[in-house]
C-alpha cells in the first residue's frame, strides 16, 4: 500500500515539477470512495500556474506516466483521482501471506542486539500488577524485536538483593518460616516482611537486626546465604508458575544478586573516573540540578539498585555486545534510569546513549472477587473461570467435542494480555472484567473468536485452496479492503518496533477483525461457485494467517476452534 502511494508521488512530482514531499501532503483519499483509492488536488498547482483547476487536472491526466499497480487515472473537477490495479494488488498481497507463512510481515536477520529487560519482580514480594504490565509489554516487545530479525536477549533482573531482605528475616526468625506445605509461601513471607517493618515502628533494633543480616549476606556468610537462597527458591518457583500459565519465556534470570561480587569493579570505575564524591558520609556522584546526587554507597558500606544497575549493564555490554537495551519498568523510576544514562556517560561508557526506559502506567482496578491485592495465580484462575462462562454464554454453537476448559483457559488470558497491551503504554488501564472478556468489544476473545471463525468457514464449506491466487475473481470492495489491510502489517509491526508499542499492532489487528467481518457478510465462501469459492477463501486464509502473526506478537497464542 505504502508502496503504491510513494510511487505515485514520485509520479505526480515528476509530471509538476512539484518537490516530492509537497506532492505527498496533497496526495490524500478522495472524498467520495467511489471516485477511486487516491486523489491529488490540482489548486496549488493551478496557482503555480496562473491556470484553470480544473483545465489542469484533465491536462495532467493525459500527460502523467501512471506508475506499476495503477489501473486508471481520471479527472473529476479540479481533483484528479487514481484507482490502484485492485487485483493485481489482491493477488500479490495473498500470495506472498501464503508463500511467507508465520513469517508473513517478519524481517532480515541483522546483527543489530536488543536487551529487553523486563518483568523482573522482588523476591519475597507478590508479583503485583506493575510486574504483570512489564512481563507482558517485555515478552511482547522481545518477540517483535525478533521477528524482524534482531538477535534479542531477554532478562529478567530478579530484585533478589537488599536491605529489604533483612526485615523478611528478621520476620521468619520471630514468627517463623512459612509451612512446607504452606500452598502460598510468598504471602506468607511478605506477612513477615510487613509485621517486621511495622516493629521497627516501636522497636528500633529491628532495624539494626535487618541490617546487620544484610551485611552478613553482602559479606558471604553461609547462615545469612542459606536463608536467601530459601526465600529465594520460594519465590522463584511461584514465579515460574506465572509465566509458565502466560507462556513467557527469558533467556537469563540475572537478578541483583548476581552482580553482589561485581560491585568493587564499578566502585573502581567511579573511582578512576574521578567523579565519586561523599555527601553525609555515603558516596556517589553528583549529576546538577536535575538528577540530583546518585548515591552509590551508603554509609554503612552497603550497595544500592542503582550500583547493581551501572554492574548490570557493563556486564550486558560485555557479553551480548547490545545495541541497545530496553527497561520495561514503570514510569515512576524515569529519574533512576535517567541517572543511570548520566552515569554512564559520566565514567564515559560507549553505550551511555543505547539506554531506552520503556516506561508504563497504572492498572486501576484489577481485583478478584474476594478483593484485596491480586495474587497473579488467583487472578488467572478468574479470568479462566469467568471464560469459561462467558464461552458458554456468548458462543452459542460451538462445535462438537470443544475443550471448553483449554479454550478458557485461552481466552481468560488472551483477555488479560489483550487488555493490557491494547492501550497506549504511558496511558493508566483500567481494567474490567466484563469489558475485558467481552466477544464483542475491542478484546483478546473478539479476535480469538474472529480468528476460530476462519478456520470454521474452511470447515463447513469444504473449500481449498486454488492452484494459482487471482484477484480479478475478487472484484468486490470489501475483499480489496480487506487485502489492503493485510498489506499494512509490515507498517504496524515496524511502528510498533519503532515506538516500543505493541499497542499499534493490537490496534491494528482490531482493524483487520473488522475488515474480516465485512468482508465476511459478503463474500460467502460455502455458496460460491466453483473458482470463486478458492479465492474468496485463499483471501480468508490470508487474513488469518496475518490475524495469528500478529496474535503471536502480543504473546497470544491464536485458538482453532470455539
Ligand atoms: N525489581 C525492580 C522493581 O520491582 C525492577 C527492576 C527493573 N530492571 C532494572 N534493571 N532496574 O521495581
Amino acid at each position: 500500500m505504502q508502496e503504491l502511494r510513494t510511487s505515485l508521488v514520485e509520479a505526480l512530482a515528476r509530471a509538476t515539477g512539484l518537490p516530492a514531499p509537497q506532492v505527498d501532503g496533497m496526495v490524500g483519499l478522495p472524498k467520495n470512495p467511489a471516485h477511486g483509492d487516491l486523489a491529488f488536488p490540482c489548486f496549488a498547482l493551478a496557482k503555480r500556474d496562473g491556470k484553470n483547476p480544473v483545465e489542469l487536472a484533465r491536462a495532467l491526466a493525459d500527460d502523467i506516466a501512471l506508475p506499476d499497480g495503477f489501473a486508471a487515472v481520471e479527472p473529476t473537477g479540479p481533483f484528479l483521482n487514481f484507482r490502484f490495479d485492485r487485483a493485481a494488488f489482491i493477488t500479490r498481497t495473498v500470495q506472498s501471506v501464503l508463500e511467507q507463512g508465520d513469517r508473513y510481515g517478519a524481517g532480515a536477520p541483522n546483527d543489530d542486539v536488543v536487551v529487553v529487560d523486563y518483568s523482573s519482580p522482588n523476591i519475597a514480594k507478590p508479583f503485583h500488577i506493575g510486574h504483570l504490565r512489564s512481563t507482558l509489554i517485555g515478552w511482547s516487545l522481545a518477540k517483535i524485536f525478533r521477528f524482524l530479525g534482531h538477535p534479542v536477549v531477554g532478562i529478567n533482573h530478579l530484585g533478589d538483593w537488599g536491605t529489604q531482605f533483612g526485615y523478611v528475616w528478621v520476620g521468619c526468625e520471630r514468627w517463623g518460616r512459612p509451612a512446607d506445605d504452606d500452598p502460598d509461601p510468598i504471602l506468607a513471607l511478605v506477612d513477615r516482611y510487613v509485621r517486621a517493618t511495622k516493629l521497627k515502628e516501636e522497636d528500633p533494633s529491628v532495624e539494626e537486626a535487618a541490617r546487620d543480616y544484610f551485611r552478613r549476606l553482602e559479606a558471604g556468610d553461609a547462615d545469612a546465604r542459606a536463608f536467601w537462597d530459601y526465600a529465594r527458591t520460594v519465590s522463584l518457583d511461584e514465579f515460574k508458575a506465572v509465566y509458565a500459565r502466560l507462556g513467557v519465556a527469558f533467556d537469563h534470570y540475572t537478578g541483583e544478586a548476581f552482580f553482589n561480587d561485581k560491585m568493587d569493579g564499578v566502585l573502581a570505575d567511579v573511582e578512576a573516573a574521578g567523579v565519586g564524591e561523599v555527601s553525609d558520609g555515603a558516596w556517589g556522584v553528583s549529576l546538577g540540578d536535575d538528577l540530583g546526587f546518585a548515591l552509590l554507597k551508603k554509609a554503612d558500606g552497603a550497595t544500592l539498585y542503582l550500583t547493581r544497575d551501572l554492574a548490570a549493564i557493563d556486564y550486558r555490554h560485555r557479553t551480548f555486545g547490545f545495541d541497545r537495551v530496553l527497561y520495561v519498568v514503570g514510569a515512576p523510576q524515569s529519574l533512576h534510569f535517567k541517572q543511570l544514562s548520566a552515569l554512564c556517560e559520566k565514567l564515559g561508557k560507549p553505550y551511555h546513549d543505547r539506554i531506552v526506559h520503556v516506561p508504563f502506567g497504572h492498572v486501576h482496578g484489577m481485583s478478584t472477587r474476594s478483593g484485596g491485592a491480586v495474587p497473579l495465580v488467583a487472578l488467572l484462575d478468574e479470568a479462566h473461570e469467568r471464560a469459561l462462562r462467558a464461552l458458554r454464554e456468548e458462543v452459542t454453537k460451538r462445535p462438537e467435542g470443544l475443550d471448553e476448559d483449554a479454550v478458557a483457559e485461552q481466552i481468560g488470558k488472551s483477555a488479560i494480555i489483550f487488555n493490557d497491551l491494547s492501550r497506549g503504554r504511558i496511558k493508566d488501564v483500567h481494567f474490567d472484567w466484563d469489558a475485558a472478556l467481552s466477544f464483542r468489544g475491542d478484546t483478546g476473545p473478539y479476535l480469538q473468536y474472529a480468528h476460530a471463525r476462519i478456520n470454521g468457514i474452511a470447515a463447513r464449506a469444504e473449500a481449498e485452496l486454488p492452484d494459482a491466487v487471482d484477484g480479478s475473481r475478487l472484484p468486490e470492495d470489501e475483499a480489496f479492503q480487506l487485502a489492503a489491510q493485510i498489506g499494512r502489517f509490515h507498517d504496524a509491526v515496524r511502528k510498533a518496533a519503532a515506538t516500543y508499542e505493541p499497542s499499534a499492532i493490537a490496534a491494528y489487528l482490531l482493524d483487520l477483525a473488522r475488515q474480516f467481518s465485512r468482508a465476511n457478510e459478503v463474500l460467502r465462501v460455502k455458496d460460491a461457485e466453483a473458482g470463486i469459492k478458492e479465492q474468496r477463501f485463499a483471501l480468508f486464509v490470508a487474513c488469518r494467517q496475518t490475524l495469528a502473526n500478529g496474535l503471536r506478537l502480543l504473546g497470544i497464542e491464536p485458538i482453532d476452534r470455539m
